[in-house]
């Protein structure tokens, strides 16, 4: 299978699926989400490196009609700007043109321009990742039980100043090959 098109074309369909995933709860604000190994590897050669549908759905589900937030590279690992949500680029190149999508110089300007967004989200990656830490109210994590060769990796999850709220534990892709949990965090005194 070639994940990197199987991937992009599920996070890119706009299917009509109205179940509800469970997903809605008052607290947002600036939202991290991440899909990432037990390793904490998210990608190499710039490409996800699993596919599991199901995630890619709920990434979906849960970004439409927000902002996305995401680093060059993460952008340019995408065939195109995602639909039906805000693609926001961030890059220290004053030049740069990406086709659907918003130019940055930094993070804290883009979240600048989306206060009236009730939950912003960072998408990605690892570098973006990294700085948002700081910035973000609310973690929701992808855990794959299984570790993954990877060029990057998601930054480590301080128990000292976040609090795992949220746990659905242990769910498995329809090959089996993998399982994976889905974890929400919030910061803590914020
Ligand atoms: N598993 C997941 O959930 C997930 C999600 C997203 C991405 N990924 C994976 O992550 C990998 C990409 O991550 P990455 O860490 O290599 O790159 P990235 O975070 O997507 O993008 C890095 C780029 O962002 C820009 N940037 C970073 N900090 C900046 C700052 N403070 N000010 C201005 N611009 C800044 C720079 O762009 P310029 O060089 O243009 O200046 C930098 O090269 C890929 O493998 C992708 O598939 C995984």
């Amino acid at each position: 299978m070639d994940i990197k098109n199987s991937n992009y074309k599920l996070l890119m369909e706009n299917d009509d699926e109205t179940e509800s995933l469970g997903l809605s709860d008052s607290r947002n604000g600036i939202t991290i989400i991440a899909a990432a190994a037990a390793n904490d590897a998210l990608g190499k050669d710039n490409k996800l490196i699993w596919h599991i549908s199901d995630d890619l759905k709920r990434f979906k589900k849960l970004t439409s009609g927000h902002a996305i937030i995401m680093g060059r590279k993460t952008f340019e690992s995408m065939p195109n700007a995602l639909p039906n949500r805000r693609n926001m680029v961030i890059t220290r190149n004053k030049d740069y043109i990406a086709k659907g999508a918003e130019i940055f110089s930094s993070i804290e300007d883009a979240l600048s321009v989306v206060k009236n967004d009730s939950q912003p989200f960072i998408i990605g990656g690892g570098e973006i990742y990294r700085q948002s830490m700081a910035l973000a109210d609310r973690i929701e994590l992808t855990r794959i039980h299984k570790e993954f060769d990877a060029d990057t990796f998601f930054p480590n999850i301080p128990q000292t100043k976040w609090t795992l709220i949220k746990e659905k534990k242990l769910l498995t892709t329809k090959s089996d090959s993998v399982s994976y949990s889905y974890l929400t965090y919030i910061k803590k005194n914020k």
